[in-house]
């Protein structure tokens, strides 16, 4: 096993020196994590099918799931893309850099390995300024999945890239937290109809804001059922203890929520709770862990703290996690897809 090398980044204004190691490595074919304004990606460049390949056995990702191609600018398309489609450029001038990544024809530059041997790639701009000049550093757009063990939680910190990946990548930038915390938009240009196949960052809202009709993609809930996008499998992002996600009002599934713990706790479960603040004193007295995450009325910091929470409750070693809902407007769409997934499924309707 080789050791990891943790490089401490300014954010905002990274120093060109430490870029550069990185930068580096990257030419060597070697595996850099990195913040962006989503999660960690880790990453390889993009057009040497070898490197890539490496991502996939660090992380235990099956060769099936492609991998997002990251650029500096949008520019950059046509190295990756065939046929640029207007409406790739129209959402670029709106959304990037940022956290919308498009699904478009791949070019004949883009190993297969990072298409999964799919005729289409997934690209984006990230907005984070070592992102930025990582890429442009390397002179070559990075192939970049999320940069934790297939199946398990996205990591927001570069200490979460450690729990899972420590000796098995040559570094890690440590830029401090991801500002969003949920990872980008996957909106599939290729179909008819623009398709959300992962709600992420940027939201519907916002998206048919720009395009007019914008259609969601079917919850897949096997494998046979996610060749469109194998990402979207069902237990996906998913915590150690059996997760349980109440959806409803937040009158109706408080209550419910407090019995359930109760009765479980009885029973001999540790119980973990991911809450809103406001949330807190509806539980009092209930034998848990607790797990904030900002407040309901403020998703961005609902987003920006869900991994790290769901993290922190599997490190307390909890063995049953009630979560509550946060809706399905703006960025609470992509909070709901995230618990349901991590939930595996395992949802209550209350009402
Ligand atoms: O915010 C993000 O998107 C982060 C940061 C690092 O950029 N990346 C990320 O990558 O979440 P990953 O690999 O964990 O998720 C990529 C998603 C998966 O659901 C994958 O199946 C889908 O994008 N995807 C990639 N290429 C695709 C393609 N050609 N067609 C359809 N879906 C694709
Ligand atoms: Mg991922």
């Amino acid at each position: 096993m080789k050791s990891t090398i943790v490089l401490p980044v300014d954010p905002a204004t990274p120093d060109p020196a430490l870029i550069q190691e990185a930068a580096l490595i990257l030419r060597r074919g070697g595996l850099v994590a990195f913040p962006t304004e989503t999660v960690y990606g880790l990453g390889a460049n993009a057009l040497d099918g070898e490197a890539v390949q490496g991502i996939f056995v660090a992380k235990g990702r099956p060769a099936y799931d492609p991998l997002i191609v990251h650029l500096a600018d949008c520019e950059a398309l046509p190295q990756v893309v065939a046929d640029v489609p207007s409406v790739a450029y129209t959402l670029a001038a709106r959304f990037w850099p940022g956290p919308l990544t498009l699904v478009l024809p791949r070019s004949q530059h883009v190993p297969l390995v990072v298409t999964a041997g799919g005729p289409t790639v997934a690209v984006r701009v990230p907005a984070h300024p070592v992102a930025l000049a990582l890429i442009r550093a390397a002179g070559f757009p990075l192939a970049a999945p999320s940069a934790n063990r297939f199946g398990h939680l996205s990591p927001t910190q570069a200490i979460h890239v450690l729990d899972d990946l420590d000796g098995c990548i040559d570094m890690v930038l440590d830029g401090g937290p991801a500002p969003v915390g949920v990872e980008s938009t996957v909106l599939s240009l290729v179909m008819p109809v623009p398709t959300i196949l992962r709600p992420g960052g940027i939201s519907r809202e916002a998206l048919e804001a720009a395009l007019g009709a914008v259609q969601m993609a079917a919850q897949p809930f096997s494998i046979a059922e996610t060749l469109t996008s194998p990402g979207t499998l069902m237990k996906h992002y998913a915590p150690r203890a059996r997760l349980t996600l109440y959806r409803g009002s937040r009158d109706a599934v408080l209550p419910v929520m407090r019995e359930v713990a109760l009765y479980s706790a009885e029973r001999g479960q540790r119980v973990g709770l991911l809450l809103a603040e406001e949330d807190l004193p509806a539980f009092s007295g209930v034998p848990a862990t607790v797990q904030t995450v900002g407040t309901g009325g403020a998703l961005e910091e609902v987003a920006r703290q869900l991994f790290a929470a769901l993290r922190a409750l599997d490190h307390a070693d909890v063995t049953a996690i009630l979560a509550r809902d946060f809706g399905a407007a703006g960025l609470g769409l992509a909070i709901r897809d995230r618990l349901t997934r991590a939930a595996a499924g395992n949802v209550v309707d209350v009402e």
